[in-house]
């Protein structure tokens, strides 16, 4: 099969762990340059390594920055600034979900939230908007939980984020189409990363177990997502197969949202 991204440049925030790892990891292979962003530089000192055992001939750097603040996202505007080669795809991937109940959303965790989901997904997008190559993707990773809920699984403010994520996703696409870039979102359905084990982890037993049970009967899949289910969509919105491909909130998810 054809190389897909050859040559390409790519931005993975989160790229260090989980989803974006796993997307970083499908870009390099399919022949993109990576930079990957993330707050422990020993991750991301991890994941490049791993990447570059490789051996795709692609050049892997990564950027220690927290998006959660104006001076990560400086520092990611900076980093890219740097370099005389436009950037071709941008995924906004970091994200942070705070299941709890809506009467005891704390004003610091709703602050979080929107610092990390919304915000830098906007601001970044800004910061390297006069890098971006005509013909760019920008893919946004969304979550199911924009639209549908889960029993017992409180997501008033992880919806309502990743909701004006989605927003974002569909008036970008309308505003730089004419400029010729794609702007698509992904929903994964519940994928097993870092983030879902930490979510659950505290529940009492009863409590996953449930959780297990009901995931087990609604995805028609039979089965939760592995982070590499995600990236075959990503590296197609980010080539060239899907250049007419822009605005959509693309659900991978097993089926679950079909329901
Ligand atoms: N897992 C799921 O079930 C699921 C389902 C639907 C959607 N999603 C979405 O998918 C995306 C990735 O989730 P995941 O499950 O792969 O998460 P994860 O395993 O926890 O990985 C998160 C990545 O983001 C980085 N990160 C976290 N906070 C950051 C910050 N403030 N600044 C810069 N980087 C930061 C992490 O590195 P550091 O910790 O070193 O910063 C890591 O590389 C999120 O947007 C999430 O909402 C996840």
């Amino acid at each position: 099969m054809a190389i897909r991204l050859q040559g390409k440049r790519a931005l993975v925030t989160g790229g260090s762990d989980g989803i974006g790892l796993a997307i970083a990891e499908a870009f390099a292979r399919e022949g993109a340059h990576l930079l990957i962003v993330g707050r422990d530089a020993g991750k991301l000192e991890t994941a490049r390594r791993t990447m570059a055992r490789q051996d795709r001939g692609v050049a892997i750097e990564t950027l220690s920055a927290d998006l959660a603040t104006s001076a990560g996202i400086d520092a990611v505007g900076s980093r890219v600034r740097q370099s005389d080669r436009p950037l071709d795809i941008l995924v906004n991937n970091a994200g942070v979900a705070y299941l709890v109940p809506f009467e005891t959303v704390s004003a610091e965790q709703f602050q979080n939230s929107f610092a990390l989901n919304v915000t830098a997904a906007f601001f970044v997008t800004q910061r390297l908007l006069p890098h971006l190559s005509a013909g760019a993707s920008i893919i946004n990773i969304s979550s199911y939980f924009a639209n549908k809920m889960i029993p017992k699984r409180p997501s008033s403010l992880y919806s309502l984020s990743k909701g004006a994520l989605n927003s974002l996703t569909k008036s970008l696409a309308f505003e730089l189409g004419p400029r010729g870039i794609r702007v698509n979102a992904i929903a994964p359905g519940t994928i097993d990363t870092a983030m879902r084990r930490k979510s659950i982890v505290n529940l009492p037993a009863e409590a996953q177990a449930e959780l297990k049970a009901y995931v087990e009967r609604s995805y028609p899949l039979g089965r939760i997502g592995r982070p590499s289910d995600v990236a075959g969509m990503a590296v197609h919105l980010a080539s060239d197969e899907a250049a007419w491909t822009s605005g959509g909130i693309f659900a991978v998810d097993g089926g679950y949202t079909a329901g």
